[in-house]
């Protein structure tokens, strides 16, 4: 892989990759279509596959994930990806006494709230992987989903701390006719917690109503305890947390207002969701 990207990039042509951990639905096909239009007809396009174990925890779902090789490939054949990447786990990270793998990057600040407070390792474990996949495709350009819109924030800091010449690109949330995000996840849900689920949806339009029609900012606080309600009113669902923060650096908003962003993470069984948006 990195002999071909590094033939590509030493021709001044562009690589764009995407990364993903597979079982594609219509929210990746959306990130690759829009990397097959900036690869354009003169640069090439990478889809890496790779469920990276590093940024589950002992007690997630990394056994459990969803795969489907086949299908994932046939998608990335019919939108145009030139080659996909799909490494296994001792590619990556080799072990033995002599060769083990011990060399991880973390991002100290952005990672730290929300998904890093409920998953301690996680993002260590996307920095680090990231970081492998970046050198082994020497990607131009990288597109990550703005559904995980904290993993979006810490990879460009780490992209502008290391002076990584890759330049990041957002691709937007797609969602499925009744709002809940497109995620591998969803397939964990029985039939009731997939209705429930549009409880994370509801929220964020709860929260834009709620802004839309204040005419000052309003606290934090008062439209956390809404929501809180809401989801406590939800069969099944348990939420994990609620945040109103700053888009550019996180940091939390005790006074919302338009331009913030809302993201929330609600579990139903084993199954845990994240969702967020502009306010
Ligand atoms: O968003 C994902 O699917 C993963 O976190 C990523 C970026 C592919 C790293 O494993």
């Amino acid at each position: 892989m990195q002999r071909l990207s590094l033939s590509w990039r030493q021709a001044n042509q562009s690589v764009v990759l995407v990364p993903t951990m597979g079982f594609l639905h219509a929210g990746h096909a959306a990130l690759i279509a829009k990397g097959r239009r900036l690869a354009g007809n003169q640069g090439h396009l990478v889809v890496s596959i790779f469920v990276n174990p590093t940024q589950f925890s002992p007690s997630e779902d990394f056994n459990q994930y969803p795969r489907s090789e086949k299908a994932d490939l046939e998608l990335c054949r019919s939108l145009g990806a030139d080659a996909v990447f799909m490494p296994r786990a001792e590619d990556i990270y080799p072990t033995g006494a002599d060769k083990g793998f011990s060399t991880y990057v973390s991002e100290g600040d952005l990672s730290q709230a929300m998904e890093g407070r409920s998953r301690p390792s996680h993002f260590r474990g996307v920095t680090t992987i990231v970081n492998i996949l970046f050198n082994l495709t020497q990607p131009s350009h990288a597109i990550f989903g703005e559904k995980d819109f904290q993993q979006l924030a810490v990879v460009r800091k780490m992209v502008q701390d290391l002076r990584i010449p890759t330049k990041i690109v957002m691709g937007k949330t797609v969602r499925e006719h009744d709002g809940l995000a497109l995620s591998s996840r969803n397939a964990y849900l029985n039939g009731n917690q997939r209705r429930h689920a549009t409880i994370l949806w509801s929220c964020i339009q709860t929260a834009k109503n709620r802004i839309r029609q204040a005419s000052k900012p309003i606290l934090a606080s008062t439209l956390r305890r809404e929501l809180t309600k809401m989801v406590a009113a939800t069969p099944e669902a348990q939420l994990d947390y609620i945040e109103f923060f700053n888009p550019a650096n996180l940091k939390p908003s005790p006074r919302v207002k338009p331009g913030d962003r809302i993201a929330l993470a609600v579990r139903f069984g084993r199954t845990r969701l994240i969702d967020n948006s502009r306010i």
